[in-house]
């Protein structure tokens, strides 16, 4: 009967300090996930991974949609203001370059795009195209 008890307090106690119990700081330092004191592309940034980094990469690498890197180069800051405000709006007013996207990605015929509208404000567009602009080394 005390043996048993011995036994199980010894137990225990590996338990308590087995090294996998004992790691410190988790997290403790991470900034918080978002501060309404962002600004310009840092501020662009943070919306980038709330709200389109599901579909893009902003390397090269396709997702849903085309990695971002590059696109700056691409699209114009107008068609970019545009497309991000109202991708479907954009899609179906055929302007040269919006058709240009259409047939690099093999889509001349497709009638809607994949790309959400994400209710955006004209000041979180700009901010998003100064985190693109800052992505693309401009
Ligand atoms: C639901 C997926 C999805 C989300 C979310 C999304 N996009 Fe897109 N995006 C696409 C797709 C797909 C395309 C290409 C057009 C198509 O195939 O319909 C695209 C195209 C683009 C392009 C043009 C790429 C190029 O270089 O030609 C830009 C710029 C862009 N998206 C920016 C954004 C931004 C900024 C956000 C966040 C506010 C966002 N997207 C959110 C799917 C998405």
């Amino acid at each position: 009967m005390k043996k048993q008890v011995c036994v199980s307090v010894a137990l225990g106690a590996v338990l308590i300090f087995a090294p996998g119990c004992t790691r410190s700081g988790d997290g403790q330092n991470d900034p918080a996930p978002s501060s309404p004191r962002l600004t310009g592309a840092a501020a662009g940034e943070a919306l980038f991974d709330q709200k389109c980094a599901i579909c893009h990469d902003r390397g090269a690498t396709a997702k849903v949609g085309p990695g971002l890197k590059g696109t700056t180069g691409r699209h114009s800051e107008a068609w970019l203001t545009a497309w991000i405000g109202d991708p479907q709006g954009t899609w179906d007013a055929k302007a040269p370059e919006t058709e240009a996207m259409k047939a690099a990605l093999g889509k001349s015929d497709t009638p809607m795009t994949a790309m959400k509208n994400r209710e955006l404000t004209p000041e979180e567009i700009a901010n998003l195209i100064a985190f693109l602009k800052k992505n693309d080394g401009k």
